[in-house]
């Protein structure tokens, strides 16, 4: 039988643009997702796009005993691991449901993945597990001090998994970093959709343009940067998911190892300047309001991208007239 590769949390925002590219790039792919925040349109749209078939079980990463059927009936040979909660207001309300969903999940998998003796895996995490430094340009070796529960939770599962790899040197594990995952596929057709009201910028933006919101609220312009608004490293989701493809690649074939990178372009864009971007794509105007900062943001921080670019020989290839063009075109065509 042929050897698949079990993604979890296929269904989700990053998880169904990288499931399109495996799928492009010939991988048989099994979806573990308990569309917790997804839906199941999501991986209709992601089989309409490539015209390729993939398995799908709709389940939590938390039960063992779905993990157990999977690997012991559907040759599992490497795991892409999205699933886990990821709004940060809600982490610092809600840390048990955080660190359940999250780490205790993501033991689970592991404990699951070491039984079956699979031992491959890429892990999503965040540049949220940096925090604040006085060097605005962040490389891995930039010290990891999570100001908030959901970046605590990705650290956490980042040093289980170097933990793992201590013990027992058969793993090879990926651990991607991502700075600010922005747009949509080319097609319109899958996107970001948030169920609540958007945490993040650049989907908040979109939803102003299509007048599903009055204005932008804008989190401080008082901030030490050029024009007063946060800067950060916007990178667009079809860079993000083949590199995912590429450190995939990378794992299988340079077994025993364990990596770390960050994914971002290497340069930050201000409020403003997303803003005005997005308006010269829309051909709308964005009302805003300046208003207080967010706790918790950053004036500004971006990737060193060097390591990723020279060890998975990828780079971030899209503008930021790229990101707004496919956001623009998703938010316009669909709301799922
Ligand atoms: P998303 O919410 O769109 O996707 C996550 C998917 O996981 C959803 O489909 C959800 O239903 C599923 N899921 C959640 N808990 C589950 C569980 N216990 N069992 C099975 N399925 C479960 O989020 P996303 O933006 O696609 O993020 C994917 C991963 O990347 C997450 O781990 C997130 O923390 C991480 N990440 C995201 C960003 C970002 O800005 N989007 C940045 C850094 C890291
Ligand atoms: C947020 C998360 C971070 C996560 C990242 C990517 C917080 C505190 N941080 O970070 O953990 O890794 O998303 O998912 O939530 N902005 C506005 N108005 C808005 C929304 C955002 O002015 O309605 C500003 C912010 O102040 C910031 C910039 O836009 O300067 C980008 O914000 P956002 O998209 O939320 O990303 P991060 O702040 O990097």
């Amino acid at each position: 039988m042929e050897s698949k590769i079990l993604v979890t949390g296929g269904a989700g925002y990053i998880g169904s643009h990288t499931l399109v590219k495996l799928l492009e790039e010939g991988y048989d792919v099994l979806v573990l997702d308990n569309l917790s925040n997804s839906k199941l349109e999501t991986l209709d749209r992601v089989t309409s796009i490539t015209k390729k078939k993939f398995e799908f079980i709709k389940g939590d990463i938390r039960d063992k005993n779905i993990l157990k059927e999977i690997f012991k009936n559907k040759s599992i040979n490497s795991v892409m691991h999205f699933a886990g909660l990821k709004a940060v207001g809600e982490s610092e309300n809600f840390p048990i449901k955080y660190y359940e969903n999250n780490v205790l999940g993501s033991i689970v998998l592991l404990k699951e993945m070491a039984l079956a003796e699979v031992k491959t895996i890429v892990f999503s995490s965040s540049a949220t597990v940096y925090g604040q430094h006085s060097n605005n340009r962040y490389d891995e070796k930039t010290p990891t001090k999570p100001i908030n529960v959901y970046g605590k939770t990705k650290l956490i599962i980042e040093n289980i998994l170097r933990d793992i790899k201590n013990s027992d040197d058969n793993w090879s594990i990926g651990l991607l970093r991502y700075f600010n995952p922005v747009g949509a596929h080319s097609s319109g057709f899958i996107g970001e959709n948030p169920k609540e009201k958007p945490n993040n910028l650049l989907p908040y933006v979109a939803q102003v343009a299509a007048g599903l919101r009055e204005k932008l609220f804008i989190f401080g312009d008082d901030y030490p940067t050029v024009d007063g608004t946060g800067r950060r490293d916007y990178i667009h989701i079809e860079d993000l998911s083949s590199a995912h493809v590429r450190a995939l690649d990378y794992i299988q074939k340079n077994k025993n190892i364990l990596f770390t990178v960050n994914l971002g372009t290497g340069r930050s864009y201000s409020v403003f300047e997303m803003i005005n971007a997005f308006e010269k794509v829309s051909g709308k105007k964005i009302p805003f309001k300046v208003v207080e900062r967010r706790i918790g943001d950053l004036a500004e921080f971006y990737a060193d991208p060097s390591k990723a670019e020279k060890l998975l020989d990828w780079k971030a290839n899209f503008d930021i007239k790229k990101m707004c063009e496919d956001t623009w075109r998703w938010q316009k065509n669909n709301i799922i």
